[in-house]
Parts: structure tokens; C-alpha cells; sequence
């Protein structure tokens, strides 16, 4: 079954679908990544039409995107699980000596529970505890998986840190969690989830070779636990008991494709279609982008384990569509001028905002952002409000009103993570300054290292004016090739000069995120100023 024909698993899945005739129209193939976003360790499942993909997001604030797709290969932030990081004064930026940066939300869990129409996402901070949010479905299993407002409440949390965690709703109603690495663990839940019953090791790993990332299924009354070797594998273990034995089969093992320099797919989870098909989604160790998701098809053997199907014995590029459906979702480029109610989920705070300090101006004003720390560095500096880059290439285009900026005001439009840049205004008595600034450094242990040097300036002449980041993601994880992140500057909104030397994006894996787009305005002296982002605009280039 290894060397299963592609053409034929295509051949099949169109004639399928030649019943349900006018689709020629639409696509009848995706292509890999599916969202070129970094969106990691996911867990996906499926209530009735729409898919559902949650993600980590470390020290950005809300956490734990939620997103929504009707066909696995459109997705679109909907909601978070974590409205408000409430893991302690670190996560707040309050304190320049006490940062969260890597820490937070990782490998964290969410599942929908049908009896009580409750979505539960669960996820260990630090060392433990682990911390439960829940909102309801509004009836979701009702209504095709469509959930009509979502409404997440912290809950309580579980002594116990269910490292890399895995939740699991058995048929019976029975909560489990698998964790751990090498040795996985699998917590019995009470009824209520609030207490744990039970735990036992299940399975440990032949040589103690590193394994992570625990995703529990049962599938035709069989228990699986879908295990990670982080970069390389991805590892089934399979019983008719929850309690094991366990035995492994190896899924994919280092598998090439379907980019280049961007590791190999692994982590993630399966997931079936309506029609019964199943579906692997992964992610690549995509850097400096982060790490996005891709898909493939998975046939099972007669004895009921799951394999990839492949192309040329790699990972596709292409398959054919999962599912055919008219509905859609939002794409992540476009141009946002701020006209709704909140945010949109595309945007995320570095740490926990001062909600004080920020505000949505009534009739697409715009966002306001009044300074809300006194700082010389950025990665101390509360209310950066980001937006993840897109890849292979894209540009993020800020509009920003700086009419309100005072004495010693720094506000700009960030290329986002450990090692960054950015083009901004630096207000130095009644003077205004535009200039690029590189060697924002962080440490090995996110202390700061550089808060920049300014290496290009330049005056500015108007009140209104847009900034521009251009950024290729193209993975170089592993190499020492330089993508690069060039910075513009407009006074019309029509011509864009570049400013400043091309930055290197750094490759490195260990900050986690990716490369994210960011708007900031801190003060150096006091605060009091402000800027109001009028638009900001996606796009892939
Ligand atoms: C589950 O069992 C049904 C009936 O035997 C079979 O058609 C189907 O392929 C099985 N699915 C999986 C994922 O093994
Ligand atoms: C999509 O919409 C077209 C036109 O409204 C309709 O004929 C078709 O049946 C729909 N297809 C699906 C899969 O819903
Ligand atoms: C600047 O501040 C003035 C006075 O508070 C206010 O009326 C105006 O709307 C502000 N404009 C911008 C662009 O922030
Ligand atoms: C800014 O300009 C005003 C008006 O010319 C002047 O009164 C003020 O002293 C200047 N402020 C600084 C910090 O230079």
C-alpha cells in the first residue's frame, strides 16, 4: 500500500465527485502548505461541515487562535480559547525583568465535547499547572458545526502539567488526556473534567528515542495515539483499549516534500470527511516563517493502520480537493481599516495589551494607540499588535496618522521576533524623524541584547503617512541562506521609497514563532502621545 498509485486515489475521488456535477468550475486540487501561516501544533476535528485547527501561540495575546474551514484547505481565524493570557504578571509586559517570550501557550488541545456542547481547550503553562477554557458550542452539533458566537471562560486548571497534550472524548463521554515525551502518559478525567481519576504510562518509546506531541483518536473502535519524533517522524500507536498494550507502526519517516528547506512534515492529526475520507494534516519547520500546515491523504491497511499517500514517495504538492463546498472562508491577505466591532482574530498583542490604552475609533477611524510604557526597548514596550506574515513573500503596508506623537514617541511598523527591524517615527522634540532600525537582539534567554541602531533616517513632512515591510518566509530552516525584509516609507500613499539596508531573517527555530508583521508605539520620555492606524493591507508579493 506504500507505493499506492496516486493517480488512482485522484481517479477515484473524481469520479466520486462527478455526481455532484457543476464543480468543474471550482478547484479540483489544492496545493501544500495549505496556509502559508505559522500556525503550530495543531489539533483538528471536525463538527458536521466545518473543520476546526487550534494552534500555539506562546506570549501573544489573545492565544490559542481557533480556525475554521469547510474543506481542510481554507482557513481562517475565527476565535481564540484564551481571550487573556491569566498565567501571572509576566505575561502582562509590566515588568522589563520578567518577559514571557516562549512561554505560554505550546502544544496546548482543544476538542468539542457533544454532550455537553462545550468546546474544551486545555493546555500546560510552563511547568504546570494546566489550564482549562471552555465555550459553549450554541449548538453546534445542531447546526453543521456552526458555532454563532463564542464565548470562552476560564474554568479552573489541573495540578498536573499534561505536557504536549492531547485531549480525547471516547464515545462513552470519557475525557482523557495522552501527554508526555518518551514516556506517554494517559490521564483519566473526571465526569467533570475538573479532577484527574486516573494515570498511567501506556506506551514508552524503543531506546528512548524523543517523542512528543500526543493526539488520541478512536477510529472503527480503535484506539490510536499519534506521536511525534519531533523533525523526522511521525509515529501511530494503535489498541483496542485506551490502558494499551500499544503497538507502533512509523507513518511517515522523514518524509521529502513538499518544500525545500523547511524539515519534514510531522506533529498535527488526522481528521475525516463527511464521506469518510481521512486526512493527515502536519505542519513543516517552515523558518523564518514559522511552521505551516500542510495536508495529505491517508488510506488505511485491512488491519486498520493508517498510511500517507504519496507522490513520487514524497509528501504532494498537490491532491485532489478534500471536499467540495460552495461555503467559504475570509483569505488572510487584504487590506483592514478597523471598521468593526474588535479586532479581527488575524491580530494578536505581544503579550497581554493595556486594554486602556487602545481603542477602535467609531466609523473606520481607525485603532488608536496611545503610548503605554516608558522604555528604551521595544520588546518591553506593551500594545504591539501583530499580524503573521505570509508566505513565500508578502508585504504589510501600515497606515498611520503620527499627528499626535510627543517628545520622545517611537512608533512604526515592526518586522516581529528575536532578532528584528523596523521602519518608524522617532519624535525628538519638535523634530520628526523616519528611520530604519536594525539589531534589535534578543539573548539565547530572550533578555535583550541591542535595542537597535538606527541605520537610515530621513524627515517627515506630513501628518499621515504609510509604512511598509516586505518580507520572503521562504523556508531556510537549517541553512544559512538570508531572506530578507525591506522596509518603505510613502508620504502619498502612491510612491515608496525604501529605507534603510535589506535586514536578514533569521532562521533559528528556537523563539518559535515565525516572523510576524507588528504596529507599536512606545515613549522614551512619558507618555501622553499617540498614533491612530488608519488601514493596514496583506498582500503576497
Ligand atoms: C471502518 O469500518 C468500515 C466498515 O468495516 C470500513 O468501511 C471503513 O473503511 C473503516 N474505516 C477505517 C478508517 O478504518
Ligand atoms: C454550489 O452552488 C451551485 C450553484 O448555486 C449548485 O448548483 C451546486 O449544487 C452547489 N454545490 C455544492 C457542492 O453545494
Ligand atoms: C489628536 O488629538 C486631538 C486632541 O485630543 C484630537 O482631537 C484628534 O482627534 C487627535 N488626532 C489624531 C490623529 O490622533
Ligand atoms: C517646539 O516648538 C514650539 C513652538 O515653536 C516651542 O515653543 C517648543 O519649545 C518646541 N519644543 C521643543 C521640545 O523643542
Amino acid at each position: 500500500m506504500r507505493g499506492i498509485d496516486v493517480l488512482s486515489i485522484f481517479a477515484t475521488l473524481l469520479l466520486g465527485s462527478t455526481s455532484a456535477s457543476p464543480i468543474l468550475s471550482r478547484a479540483e486540487t489544492f496545493e501544500n502548505p495549505v496556509l502559508w501561516q505559522d500556525y503550530p501544533d495543531l489539533d483538528v476535528f471536525r463538527i458536521g461541515d466545518v473543520y476546526y485547527y487550534s494552534s500555539s501561540t506562546f506570549a501573544f495575546s489573545p492565544g490559542a487562535p481557533v480556525l475554521k474551514s469547510y474543506d481542510l484547505v481554507n482557513w481562517t481565524p475565527v476565535s481564540h480559547s484564551v481571550p487573556t493570557l491569566n498565567f501571572g504578571a509576566q505575561y502582562d509586559l509590566t515588568n522589563p525583568s520578567d518577559r514571557a517570550y516562549v512561554k505560554g501557550i505550546w502544544a496546548s488541545t482543544l476538542r468539542y465535547r457533544a454532550s455537553s456542547d462545550t468546546f474544551i481547550w486545555l493546555g500546560c503553562v510552563g511547568d504546570g499547572p494546566s489550564y482549562v477554557w471552555t465555550a459553549s458550542g450554541t449548538n453546534a452539533a445542531s447546526n453543521n458545526g456552526e458555532v454563532l458566537n463564542w464565548n470562552w471562560t476560564p474554568q479552573y486548571t489541573l495540578p498536573r502539567c499534561y505536557y504536549d497534550s492531547g485531549l480525547f472524548i471516547d464515545d462513552d463521554d470519557t475525557m482523557y488526556v495522552a501527554y508526555g515525551k518518551n514516556q506517554i502518559m494517559l490521564a483519566q478525567l473526571s465526569a467533570d473534567g475538573t479532577t484527574e481519576v486516573k494515570n498511567q504510562q501506556v506506551y514508552e518509546s524503543p531506546d528512548n528515542i524523543y517523542i512528543e506531541g500526543s493526539r488520541m483518536y478512536k477510529i472503527n473502535g480503535t484506539y490510536y495515539i499519534f506521536v511525534t519524533k519531533p523533525a523526522d517522524d511521525e509515529w501511530v500507536l494503535k489498541s483496542s483499549s485506551p490502558w494499551g498494550p500499544y503497538e507502533r507502526r512509523i507513518l511517515v519517516d522523514s518524509i521529502a516534500g513538499p518544500l525545500s528547506n523547511a524539515g519534514n512534515a510531522h506533529q498535527g492529526g488526522v481528521v475525516d470527511t463527511k464521506d469518510g475520507n481521512w486526512y493527515y494534516v502536519a505542519f513543516l519547520d517552515s523558518f523564518p516563517g514559522g511552521r505551516i500546515p500542510v495536508v495529505a491523504p491517508l488510506t488505511w491497511t485491512d488491519d486498520g493502520w493508517p498510511e500517507v499517500v504519496r507522490v513520487n514517495n514524497e509528501w504532494g504538492k498537490t491532491y485532489p480537493m478534500p471536499v467540495h463546498t460552495n461555503k467559504t472562508v475570509p483569505p488572510p491577505t487584504g487590506l483592514d481599516t478597523f471598521g468593526g466591532a474588535s479586532l479581527s482574530h488575524e491580530w494578536e498583542w505581544n503579550h497581554n495589551p493595556d486594554n486602556s490604552k487602545w481603542a477602535l475609533l467609531e466609523g473606520s477611524g481607525g485603532l488608536q494607540l496611545r503610548t503605554a510604557t516608558v522604555t528604551g526597548d521595544l520588546f518591553s514596550a506593551r500594545n504591539t499588535l501583530t499580524r503573521r506574515t505570509h508566505g513565500p513573500k508578502s508585504s504589510a503596508t501600515f497606515k498611520l496618522d503620527i499627528s499626535n506623537m510627543t517628545d520622545g514617541d517611537r512608533a512604526g511598523a515592526v518586522l516581529f521576533r528575536d532578532i528584528a527591524a523596523y521602519i518608524g517615527v522617532h519624535k525628538e522634540g519638535n523634530a520628526t524623524n523616519l528611520v530604519m532600525v536594525n539589531n534589535l537582539n534578543m539573548n539565547a534567554d530572550w533578555t535583550t541584547k541591542s535595542t537597535g541602531n538606527v541605520a537610515a533616517t530621513t524627515p517627515v513632512t506630513t501628518s499621515e503617512l504609510w509604512l511598509r515591510i516586505e518580507a520572503d518566509i521562504t523556508p531556510a530552516f537549517g541553512t544559512s541562506i538570508s531572506r530578507l525584509g525591506m522596509f518603505w516609507y510613502s508620504m502619498d500613499g502612491q510612491i515608496f521609497e525604501q529605507l534603510g539596508p535589506s535586514f536578514a531573517l533569521t532562521n533559528t527555530w528556537q523563539f518559535f514563532s515565525g516572523y510576524r508583521f507588528g504596529v507599536f508605539n512606545f515613549a522614551t520620555k512619558g507618555l501622553g502621545g499617540e498614533v491612530v492606524v488608519k488601514s493596514f493591507e496583506l498582500k503576497n508579493v
